[in-house]
Formats: structure tokens, C-alpha cells, sequence
């Protein structure tokens, strides 16, 4: 068969489910091992090939399964996450705190980071990867930090991993601390997306009853943990945004960033002096 007939077809019905046509291409450069543009180059293909990509192809569609757990490979901020059942996927709009977090870096010469709530590790180790700081990521859940240590690993990022309850086991200071904690309402997550409830571990999106949990326990403990003018720099859910910069009153507030999509998706304070 023709792949070009193939991806055609796959991606009509992709959009008469509502999915993203862009699925299609990724998982049939994946099973057929060529980067997506190179994918108008091939004509033909067996039929065990097209077998194989029809199968993968229905079963995101009938499971509702995000492309980047079916394949337990994720891409952020150009670097390539190992991911599974474990750990969130990691999230395009979450690349506004890792520019962020780099913008503080370079312009205040910070050199001790801490990711509390680290995942995946994504945000650490694209950091990591692109500064010259050392940095320490933490989690409560010891199947996200083995994750976290495998990507960093793979990725050749020299990062400390730390099991803690946010700062429970974490005794230093630091000039930077980022986090991109659990912010979902809890009665909001059944009406999420399958693709989000039923793949994205429930411990990485709860945020309890009105989703500002983790922001007002960080609030009371971070202060003591970031040097004297520290930077703290958090996501946010969309909608958050006042209610964290009033969670936050005590501390200076330095600015809130926008995402690709133009949500307020990440607040920056500044340590009391
Ligand atoms: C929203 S995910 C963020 C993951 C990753 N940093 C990212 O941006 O993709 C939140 C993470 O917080 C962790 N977590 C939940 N409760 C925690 C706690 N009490 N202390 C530390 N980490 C916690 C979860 O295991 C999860 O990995």
C-alpha cells in the first residue's frame, strides 16, 4: 500500500474522532524508524508494516491512550523523556517556567537549583542541560524519582534526587527553587480528558479542593529554604493566577509569564530580604 493513501486515511478518521491528525504521522514515523519529514519520501510499504501502524493507530483512538505512553517516549524542551504509567507527561505549556527558570539563572547568576515535585525530571534536566548550575530534584513518589534518575541518566545530566514530602528531607538553601506542583481541583479531575485521568498519575494531579494546596504548603515552608533574595518560580493552572500571588502577599512578586497560548501559566517571587 501506497503510505501515503495510509496516513490519509488514518488521519480522516482521526479527525472525525476529534483527535490530533498530528498523532498519525508521529506514530508511523515511529514504527517505521524515520523522522517525521522524512516520511513523504517513502511510497510504498508491506503489509505487515501497514498492519502494524492500523493497530497502533486504533488503539490510541479505542483506549484513549496518549501518543507519548504508547510509545513511554516524550519530547520537551528538545531533549527526549522516557515516560510510563509513573509520571505525568511531560507538557508543552511547562517550557515557560524552564525559560523562566534559565532567564533568572543567567541574569542574577543563581547557582543552586531545587525542582520540588520533579516527575519526570523534565524541568530539571532541561536546566540542567543548559546551565551551568547544581541542581537538586525531589519527589514523593519513588517510581516518578526512578524515572526522573533513568532520564537523567540517558540524558547525561548530573543532578541529586531526593524522596521527600516537598521539603520534609530537604535541608539546604538555594537560590532558585521551581516547582510544578499538583494544581487540579479535585473535583474537577473527573471531568478531565481519559487521556489525562486515566494516564497521568492521580498523585501528580491533585491538588485538593480548590487545587491550591501545594502553593499555600510551599508558602509556608519555601522562605527558609531559598537564600536571602532567592527566586521562586511555580506553574500555575489557568485561573490561578490571583489567588496565588495572594497566597504568596508576604513575598515580593516579581512577574507572571504567559504560555504559548497566552494563560498566565507561570508566577516569579522574590526571597524577603
Ligand atoms: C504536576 S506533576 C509535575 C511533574 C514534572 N515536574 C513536570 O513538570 O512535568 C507533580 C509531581 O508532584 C509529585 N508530588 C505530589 N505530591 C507531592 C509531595 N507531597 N511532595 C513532593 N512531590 C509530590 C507527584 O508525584 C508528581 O510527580
Amino acid at each position: 500500500m501506497k503510505l501515503i493513501e495510509l496516513r490519509n486515511e488514518l488521519k480522516k478518521t482521526y479527525r472525525q474522532h476529534g483527535k490530533d491528525v498530528a498523532d498519525i504521522d508521529f506514530i508511523v514515523s515511529e514504527l517505521l524508524k524515520v523522522s517525521r519529514t522524512e516520511l513523504s519520501l517513502i511510497d510504498e510499504i508491506s503489509s505487515a508494516q501497514e498492519k502494524k501502524i492500523r493497530q497502533y493507530a486504533k488503539f490510541r483512538l479505542d483506549k484513549s491512550i496518549p501518543i507519548d505512553k504508547l510509545f513511554k517516549k516524550s519530547y520537551f524542551y528538545g531533549l527526549q523523556f522516557f515516560v510510563d504509567e509513573n509520571v505525568l507527561s511531560p507538557r508543552q505549556d511547562s517550557e515557560t517556567l524552564v525559560d523562566s527558570a534559565i532567564k533568572y539563572i543567567k541574569l542574577m547568576d543563581l547557582k543552586n537549583v531545587l525542582d520540588l515535585c520533579t516527575g519526570s525530571g523534565c524541568l530539571a534536566i532541561a536546566i540542567e542541560k543548559n546551565c551551568m548550575v547544581n541542581l537538586t530534584a525531589s519527589d514523593i513518589s519513588k517510581s516518578a524519582l526512578k524515572i526522573a534518575k533513568l532520564n537523567a541518566k540517558r540524558l547525561s545530566a548530573n543532578i541529586r534526587f531526593v524522596l521527600s514530602d516537598l521539603f520534609e528531607n530537604i535541608d539546604e538553601k538555594f537560590d532558585l527553587i521551581i516547582s510544578n506542583p499538583p494544581y487540579i481541583p479535585s473535583d474537577v479531575i473527573d471531568s478531565l480528558d481519559r487521556e489525562v485521568k486515566d494516564y497521568d498519575p492521580m498523585l501528580a494531579l491533585d491538588g485538593g479542593a480548590d487545587g491550591l494546596d501545594f502553593y499555600k504548603k510551599i508558602a509556608s515552608d519555601f522562605s527558609t529554604h531559598l537564600t536571602e533574595r532567592g527566586i521562586l518560580i511555580l506553574e500555575i493552572g489557568y485561573n490561578q493566577c490571583e489567588d496565588v500571588i495572594s497566597i504568596f502577599k508576604d513575598y515580593k512578586f516579581l512577574e507572571k509569564v504567559p504560555d504559548l497560548n497566552g494563560i498566565d501559566r507561570v508566577l516569579v517571587f522574590q526571597n524577603k530580604e
